[in-house]
């Protein structure tokens, strides 16, 4: 079937005849000798009227053709006399393809909570904000490749299966071919090298470890994709699965790092922002009102960079009472990430250079022995949206922090042979995909910018 889309026919620059249209009805209005109907069809926020008189053949269906049911529309598109609409169609014919039953179809009102949507995700992406936190989605991973093409970064596609843990967290879903009802045990425990891969297998945290490898070959690439994390931390801002985009660059260090995340962050809200105009204005009108305003501050001003010692110092004197503790040596919190960057700078601010007590295994020491070369980039409403770090390309140094972490030092052979042969600098970080969309639409649970949201307790299809 040749049809034209919604977003195709709203966008011409005259009328057409025998042109076909095909979609969902959102609302329909009955006159005197005929209908007026509103169709979507998902290319854009916006439906188009479409006219049926009594006399097009199909009208005979008027009745069945209710809310949320599909049709076919052949006919003329034609100036429109309505405001706010340039162009209508005026059918020569009308088609019911699928019925949907006003009594129990659940997408009838205009508005309906976000908890009831999310109980209905199977449907949710028909009604206009789920339809244009969709497209805005689909923009913004192609934005991403936009970006790192133009900067000579090659893209390359990560394990989704693997044998290693990243961030060492020990956060990570088991993969594994056994019958649960029978596991193989060998002295009490379960015997994983009876398994597929021979032994204990999980969905990975994150794909830096091969973009690591990748980038020590290729210079400067990027991976995208799912990433998995088994944490119990049923938040607004945690998914079990979620996107990472994972950039890795070689010769770099951490002010390279912070640079290209501070670009990275701007470009993709200006390409959102000149691409997904009406989508956008959507969340600017009905669920951010300060939407714009926040967005043009982010891509107006340079972040903030501060010393992670020096976010302490701010934060141990803030009149603001916080929940968690502030000291030197522990993880920021979401409500100390928010105050620095919603109430003290008004502005995204990138805390770099942390006790290497609580950062990962990978990260450059500094110089000072106690702060490892790592940067979290802070957004308002949302915290960390970016954790990245130089990476530690001395193999002694490496060395001697995997054994003081207890770490099996076997299990990482090919991780050292990228420091022992032709070693260097190099740095990457990971966006959190999911908040990064939570950034330019102002939604303020990642449950609902995923279309199949997977967290504690929740899994549906
Ligand atoms: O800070 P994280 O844990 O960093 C890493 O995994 C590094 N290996 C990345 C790298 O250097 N290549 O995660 C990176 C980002 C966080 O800043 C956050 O935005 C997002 O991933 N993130 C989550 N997003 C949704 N749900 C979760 N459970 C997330 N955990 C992390
Ligand atoms: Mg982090």
């Amino acid at each position: 079937m040749k049809r034209m889309r919604v977003r195709q026919a709203l966008g011409a620059e005259a009328g057409m005849e025998g042109m076909t249209l095909c979609g969902w009805v959102r609302t329909k209005r009955d006159s005197k000798g005929f209908s007026f109907l509103e169709v979507n069809d998902g290319s854009c926020l916006k439906n188009i009227q479409v006219i049926v008189d009594a006399d097009v053949p199909g009208y005979e269906l008027m009745p069945e053709i209710n809310t949320g049911a599909s049709v076919k529309v052949v006919g003329n598109l034609v100036e429109s006399p309505g405001k706010g609409q340039t162009w209508e169609v005026q059918a020569t014919v009308i088609e019911l393809i699928g019925a949907a039953d006003p009594e129990t179809f659940p997408l009838q009102k205009k508005r309906h909570s976000d908890e009831f949507l999310r109980s209905i995700a199977h449907l949710r992406p028909r009604s206009n904000k789920y339809g244009a936190i969709t497209r805005i989605r689909s923009e913004l991973s192609y934005a991403i490749h936009a970006f790192f093409r133009d900067r000579g970064f090659y893209y390359i596609h990560s394990p989704i299966i693997t044998g290693s843990d990243c961030e060492g967290a020990g956060e990570m879903f088991t993969v594994s071919g056994f019958d649960f009802a029978n596991l193989p045990r060998k002295n009490g425990q379960v015997d994983f090298s009876q398994d597929f891969f021979g032994k204990r297998a999980s969905l990975t945290v994150s794909g830096q470890l091969s973009a690591e490898n990748m980038a020590t070959a290729l210079g400067d690439v990027y991976t995208f994709g799912p990433t998995f994390r088994a944490e119990n931390s049923n938040t607004p801002r945690h998914a079990a699965e979620f996107w990472m985009l994972e950039p890795e660059m070689a010769f770099a260090d951490l002010s390279d790092d912070m640079d290209l995340g501070e670009e990275c962050i701007k470009y993709l809200i200006n390409h959102v922002r000149e691409h997904c105009k009406d989508d956008l204005d959507l969340f600017g009108r009905f669920v951010d009102k300060s939407l714009f305003a926040t967005l043009d501050s982010i891509v107006d001003n340079d972040f903030v960079r501060l010393p992670y010692g020096e976010a302490i110092e701010i934060l141990k004197k803030a009149t603001q009472k916080f929940e968690y503790p502030v000291e030197f040596g522990l993880d920021l919190q979401t409500e100390h990430e928010r105050y620095l960057t919603e109430i003290h700078f008004k502005k995204p601010v990138a805390v770099f250079d942390y006790p290497k007590e609580i950062k990962a295994f990978y990260m450059r020491m500094n110089d000072d022995n106690r702060t490892v070369a790592a940067v979290d980039i802070l957004v308002p409403r949302i915290g960390e949206l970016i954790g990245g770090s130089q990476r530690e390309e001395r193999l002694d140094v490496l060395d001697a922090r995997i054994k003081e972490l207890g770490l099996n030092i076997d299990e990482y052979w090919w991780y050292r042979d990228l420091r022992k042969f032709g070693t260097v600098p190099h740095a990457g970080f990971g966006m959190g995909f999911e908040r990064m969309l939570m950034l330019v639409t102002g939604v303020t649970n990642i449950r609902d910018v995923i279309s199949f949201p997977r967290t504690v307790s929740h899994l549906e299809f």
